[in-house]
């Protein structure tokens, strides 16, 4: 049976999120792989809930929010690069391949980028195979 990935994908409320409210109402096809959490700001996630999701069976984890300059809350977003830069390079540490994070920006009017990145992560992933975190550790 060929493999399914599964992907965590935390949206930001005021973007990310509306952009796939404005994905399905256009009927764009993406696949069934992604499993979404909303959160209020991309800078809400923790590399804890990162490292977390991992932990509990993703295969790819998105974080997705406002474009620079967009945030809500003001430097939000510039806070989650910094954020998923450090995560690249902890995953490196454990022998995670850092391209299973992914950080994109998708606003609102963007339903068919928000489409596209999640069939592009769930292409990658799935040419990256299953995370055995035990297995890339070595
Ligand atoms: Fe969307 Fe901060 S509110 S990234």
């Amino acid at each position: 049976m060929a493999f399914e990935p599964k992907i965590i994908a935390f949206l930001c409320n005021w973007c990310s999120y509306a952009g796939g409210d404005l994905a399905g109402v256009n009927r764009e096809q993406y696949p069934a792989n992604v499993l979404s959490i909303k959160v209020m700001c991309s800078s809400r996630v923790s590399p804890e809930h990162i490292m977390e999701s991992f932990m509990q069976g993703a295969d790819g984890v998105l974080v997705t929010g406002c474009h620079p300059g967009d945030c809500h809350y003001i430097d939000g977003n510039y806070k989650t690069t910094r954020k998923i830069e450090v995560m690249h390079k902890i995953m490196e540490d454990f022998g995670i391949d850092p391209s299973r994070l992914r950080m994109d920006w998708i606003s609102s009017a963007e339903g068919g980028k928000f489409a596209r990145v999640m069939r592009e992560m769930t292409e990658h992933v799935k040419e990256l195979g299953p995370l055995d975190l035990k297995e890339e550790d070595e």
